[in-house]
């Protein structure tokens, strides 16, 4: 089969690589009809050392069953399924939590053997647990949107959900990619009444506006801090969801919360150590947020794609073929780009 493999920064090829082959009987081989680029992928674009092995890429898709192992009773060939960002077993105590991310038999794409998701073909371990079925068919419209459960919106969602997000709240969403936007979208549709979204690209901040977003900053740091302030009072929103993940984006983030206030964290930090340090424990800020149980919410959301209250999908400004990935990731990289969409 094909697949893209990174290996180094700016480096990722398509090439052939094994095709994938049922290795347990929790496993399943999925057929990839799509698959995103992430932010997540920019970071090791951005700076991975060069290596010889590579990298196989991508972690967001859905497709089509073509082999279920013999103990993945739920799902059979032909059933058109999503993926989480992460595989689990779905059962063990963190999964039961609804903390699949920490599963005790659970892992990432693209390590130790996994295949990626930017290719023909994937072979899924603990497929019983990690897919989800998807009710409609495999040309339906909905797929961009419906392909966002893999990462983007339940990562957007659980950022709310850990900062707390309940009706009548302020929120500041830093960050105007496809997390940010999601994280908007999540926010409006838990009830927040004051949506101030943090980004420089007007074509983004745009959709934001869609998604839900009252107000736009587009200065950052601590400029864009101190227009948060003004913006509520000289105080400061009861909640921040910051979705970029550099230091400087953590700092405009304790600069955007009021005292007692929420700060949830998605943005992957490209950072060892941060501005933790006795203001924000003099302010009684909390800082949460984490990596995004996917699995745990496809369920809740999943609906409201299906009905069409939410389009999660127009995060998606561009589709690729395969082949084309390595343009993908240059557009997405020099911001060209919000989103892509490769297209089997
Ligand atoms: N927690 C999770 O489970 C999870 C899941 C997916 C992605 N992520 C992470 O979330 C972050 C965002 O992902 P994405 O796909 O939206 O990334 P992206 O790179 O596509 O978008 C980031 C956006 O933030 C903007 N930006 C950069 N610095 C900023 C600043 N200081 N203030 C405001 N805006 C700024 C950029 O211009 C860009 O539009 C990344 O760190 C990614 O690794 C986390
Ligand atoms: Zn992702």
């Amino acid at each position: 089969m094909r697949a893209a493999v990174m290996y180094g920064a700016g480096d990722v090829r398509v090439q052939d690589r094994p095709d994938p082959k049922i290795h347990n009987p929790t496993d399943a081989v999925v057929r990839v009809l799509m698959a995103a680029i992430c932010g997540s992928d920019l970071w090791p674009y951005a700076s991975m050392p060069a290596t010889d092995q590579g990298r196989p890429m991508g972690h967001e898709f859905l497709g089509v069953i073509e082999e279920a192992g013999s103990q993945v009773s739920r799902l059979k060939a032909g059933d058109l399924v999503i993926t989480p960002f992460t595989w689990c077993d779905n059962t063990c105590d963190f999964c039961r939590k609804g903390l699949q991310t920490s599963c005790r038999h659970g892992g990432r794409y693209g390590f130790n053997g996994v295949d990626g998701g930017q290719g023909e073909a994937v072979r899924v371990p603990q497929a019983q647990g990690t897919l989800v079925k998807l009710p409609v068919a495999a040309d339906s419209p909905l797929l961009p949107s419906l392909l966002t459960l893999s990462d983007v919106l339940c990562t957007g969602h659980h950022g709310a959900v850990k900062a707390g997000v309940t009706r009548g709240d302020t929120v500041t969403v830093i960050g105007d990619g496809a997390v940010g936007l999601s994280a908007v979208l999540a926010a409006h549709r838990l009830g927040a009444e004051q949506i101030i979204l943090i980004g420089g690209h007007a074509d983004r901040t745009d959709l934001g506006r869609d998604f839900g977003a009252t107000d736009i900053v587009a200065e950052r740091g601590d400029e864009g801090a101190e227009k948060i302030r003004e913006l509520t009072g000289g105080d400061g929103t009861d909640k921040v969801i910051e979705c970029v993940g550099t230091k400087q984006a953590l700092e405009t983030a304790f600069g955007s919360v009021i005292d007692g206030g929420v700060v949830s964290r998605l943005g992957v930090p490209q950072y060892g150590e941060g501005p933790i340090g006795p203001a924000v424990l003099l302010r009684n800020i909390t800082l949460t947020g984490g990596a995004s149980p996917a699995r745990a919410y496809i369920g809740e959301l999943m609906p409201d794609i299906l009905d069409g209250t939410i389009e999660p999908g127009r995060v998606f400004d561009r589709t690729v073929s395969l082949d084309q990935v390595p343009d993908g990731y240059r557009a997405m990289a020099n911001r060209e780009a919000l989103k892509i969409l490769v297209r089997n």
